[in-house]
């Protein structure tokens, strides 16, 4: 089999990102153009905005990829795009420029799952580091800003399916991050803040109690309570609840004019660092800030090892942005060990938004030549199946 170099394009959210893959094993480059600077005023992504600053970046950061890669416009062998979930207007600007290049170019294009791509960036890194023995069944987290899924990948041939076994009912684990952060006057994207604050706070000060899924979901009124289409167990999330908890502790405990204080600090620093956060936040605020974060990262990998449990699953990956975080990291490698099952992330990198893992999760595809139609378009609530 020759080598197959596939550009790939991401725009999904607010990051525009252009790489290029050899044969889904081999990242040869990886741009990521972040609209951070857009967003942070606003403490959230504005969809409007995301897709005008997609418009402006898409052209050099494809350029960048291309040139970083030492290829050209001509010489890769297929262009692979995000279709979604994710922003209308956001994806449409990758999804157009890729089908404009595709045409002019006569090449083939491929269309992506936003999701299956975080799948992916796992195994290309792990291929990259020479590992092609993969140990079925897998069960992948897919955890970042818009997601909390947990997938049963399999390989079929070539190609690979996915069932949902899991999903957040209300807001995802990252937007829980985001909420919490923005609410402590800690500033937009949150996670990253939280996961560097956490360790100078006590993780035991606050308790909070454990998730409670009250309602049943769309899927539930279908099957039986707590089951798949399948008629299997289901493992979701929620985290709504936790985010209105911490609301209410800093009601109770009077916190609202330090936020307002910090908050307006933290505005007036253009990159603020670490120590900026730490000088701008008091012990009740690191404490509580470490408690959040230790009562995600307990759900999150409790949840999920219950679920590698009941379908007594081989291996485990966990990837989007949020396994970034460094808590969650080592939680998952000391419990996943006790059980006996290994855990994979990708590197920080490629666990947020990126196009590597796009173009890596093309590769099947290309391999079983399953090109999008020149008239697919954007799909914001795209299931992976
Ligand atoms: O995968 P991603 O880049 O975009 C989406 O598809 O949503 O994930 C972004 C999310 C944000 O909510 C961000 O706060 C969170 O991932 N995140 C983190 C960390 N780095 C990014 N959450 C916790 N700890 C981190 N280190
Ligand atoms: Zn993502």
């Amino acid at each position: 089999m020759p080598d197959a170099y596939i550009l790939g394009i991401e725009s999904s959210c607010d990051e525009t990102a252009a790489a290029v893959v050899r044969s889904g094993e081999q990242v040869i480059s990886n741009v990521v153009a972040s609209q951070f600077a857009t967003h942070q005023p606003y403490g959230g992504v504005v969809p409007e905005l995301a897709s005008r600053e997609h418009l402006r970046a898409i052209v050099p950061v494809v350029r960048k990829a291309l040139a970083d890669a030492k290829h050209t416009y001509a010489s890769v062998d297929a262009i692979a795009v995000t279709q979604g979930p994710g922003l209308a207007g956001a994806l449409l600007v990758g999804i157009s420029y890729a089908k404009a290049l595709a045409f002019a170019l006569d090449k083939p294009l491929i269309a992506v799952n936003h999701l299956e791509g975080h799948i992916h960036a796992v195994l290309l890194e792990e291929r990259q580091k020479g590992n092609h023995e993969l140990v079925f069944p897998v069960l992948a987290l897919v955890v970042s800003g818009g997601h909390t899924h947990l997938y049963l990948a399999e390989q079929k041939d070539a190609g690979w399916t996915y069932e949902n076994i899991g999903h957040t009912r209300d807001d995802a684990a990252g937007e829980a991050f985001d909420k919490v952060a923005k609410l402590l006057g800690l500033g937009y994207p949150g996670g990253p803040v939280i996961d560097r604050l956490a360790p100078h706070g006590n993780p035991g000060t606050v308790k909070f109690p454990p998730a409670q899924i009250k309602h049943r979901d769309r899927r539930e009124r279908r099957h039986g309570k707590g089951e798949t289409d399948n008629h299997r167990p289901r493992f979701d999330f929620s985290y709504s609840g936790i985010k209105t908890a911490v609301l209410r502790y800093v009601e109770t405990h009077n916190m609202r004019s330090a936020i307002e204080t910090r908050s307006k600090a933290l505005a007036r620093i253009a990159k603020a660092k670490i120590d900026d956060y730490l000088a701008n936040c008091d012990k009740l605020t690191l404490d509580l800030v470490a408690s959040f974060q230790r009562a995600m990262v307990e759900d999150l990998v409790g949840k999920t090892l219950a679920a590698a449990r009941a379908y007594d699953v081989a291996t485990l990956f966990v990837t989007g942005g949020v396994a970034a975080n460094n808590e969650l990291r080592q939680t998952f490698e000391r419990d996943g060990a006790k059980e006996g099952v290994p855990v994979y992330f990708p590197s920080r990198p490629l666990s947020t938004d990126n196009a590597a893992m796009i173009a890596a999760a093309a590769y099947p595809k290309f391999l079983a030549k399953d090109w999008a139609a020149m008239d697919f378009s954007a799909e914001a609530s795209l299931i992976l199946r």
